[in-house]
């Protein structure tokens, strides 16, 4: 047992108990009824696949995301293949992406063929870098495909402005920024398709695995149709290379259920932020930074600090439970060692990867709770030096 782990058996009860990174549990309960009752009446029509609920969630997720339409997938990883293969991109191609994502962003890259370019991030919000992205253009690059991580949008209008020069395509991976804007547009509606992740514990998620990608293009819904289900239009009439990759009609259940909810548990997020930048304000802690024209999401609440392994540690021995997104820069990852890095080996992203770590975060944290997390890295982190 750690030196500092107290003992204590008189110390009140709310102090020890775990306070999980996710908690989905509570969330569950809240929605279960409702879930049911739609999966009722699934299992009554005996419509499990491509139901009417799959389409319905589709057009009440098109809707939220203020785009035209929206596919519903398997995963979030298929929701990026699939739209760069519904775009034409493929062997030969080059697509630019931010190098600190998860790896499903730049496998999703390799499943179509193509190459993942990585580029190197802002040290303030995490996000690709636009005055490096022409840097990584080349006569091979197709489309750049930011990555609006941990719920903070990526700077869009640059990205935009270099992508319509080059006559690039944008993929948004808003894996992570269901409900997320800038001046109050939508990720996922500013490229020529957005694609999101319904994995459990993000702020959308289904009870399993899902996802979906919106645009606005009917050419682009059609060929996303087309490719999640065999290449075929008519049954048995495959007219081109297609993947078994259908949102879950039980899942769209879950995600129907949900969607009810999102834009409450989205503010309870933002309120935990909020919570949190009162705690931490004096630390010598760097916090998240909200840009002013964005709403940020909070999937995740991610601080920095260089001895962040002995912060997490300490804070394990209290029962507080934190995580690293992500540890290894995509481009160290064997599958991508011999992939270009703009700049070379991508300092800031390294940087970040040694230092990064991610504080427990849902919409049903209470105010108690941030303010426990917050003593427990005061008790171990000295507040910021005042100048005098
Ligand atoms: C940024 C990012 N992109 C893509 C994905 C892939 O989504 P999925 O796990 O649903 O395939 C995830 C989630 O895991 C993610 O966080």
């Amino acid at each position: 047992m750690p030196d500092n782990f107290d003992s204590d058996s008189s110390m009140n009860h709310a102090a020890t108990t775990p306070i999980p990174l996710v908690d989905l549990a509570t969330q569950s309960q809240a929605i279960k009824q409702d879930v049911l009752r739609r999966m009722d009446q699934v299992i009554d029509a005996g419509r499990y696949i491509l139901g009417q609920e799959v389409q319905e969630f589709e057009q009440q997720f098109a809707s939220y995301c203020q785009t035209k339409s929206s596919v519903g997938l398997a995963n979030g990883t298929d929701a990026i293949h699939l739209a760069l293969r519904a775009l034409g991109i493929g062997p030969g191609d080059e697509v630019i992406t931010a190098g600190n994502s998860f790896a499903a962003t730049a496998f999703a890259i390799a499943y179509a063929g193509a190459t993942p370019v990585f580029v190197d991030v802002d040290e303030v919000d995490f996000n690709l870098d636009p005055s490096l992205l022409e840097a990584a253009i080349t006569e091979r690059t197709k489309a750049i495909i930011p990555v609006h991580l941990y719920g903070q949008p990526a700077r869009m209008p640059e990205i935009l402005e270099i992508a319509r020069r080059h006559q690039l395509l944008v993929v948004e991976d808003a894996a992570q920024a269901h409900g997320a804007e800038i001046d109050g547009k939508r990720c996922g509606s500013f490229g020529q398709a957005g694609c999101f992740s319904f994995y459990p514990g993000k702020n959308l998620g289904a009870f399993g695995d899902g996802g979906a990608t919106v645009t606005d293009s009917t050419e682009v819904l059609e060929q996303l149709q087309l490719l999640r289900n065999y290449g075929q239009k008519v049954k048995n009439q495959h007219d081109q290379l297609g993947y078994n990759c259908r949102l879950d009609t039980l899942q769209a259940c879950v995600l129907l259920a949900k969607l009810q909810h999102i834009e409450r548990w989205t503010e309870q997020r933002r309120q935990v932020a909020d919570w949190y930048r009162e705690e931490l304000l004096d630390m010598e802690l760097t916090l998240p930074v909200e840009r002013s024209d964005v709403r940020h999401v909070y999937h995740l609440f991610v601080v920095r600090h260089p001895e962040r392994d002995r912060i997490i540690e300490h804070l394990k021995t209290r029962n507080i439970f934190c995580g690293i997104h992500y540890p290894n820069p995509l481009s160290q990852a064997q599958p991508f060692s011999d992939c270009v890095t703009v700049p070379l080996d991508l300092p800031v992203v390294s940087r970040l990867a040694t230092e990064i770590f991610s504080l427990p975060m849902y919409p049903e944290m209470t105010r108690e709770q941030v303010s426990r997390v917050g003593q427990e890295i005061r008790s171990f982190l000295p507040a910021k030096a005042v100048a005098s």
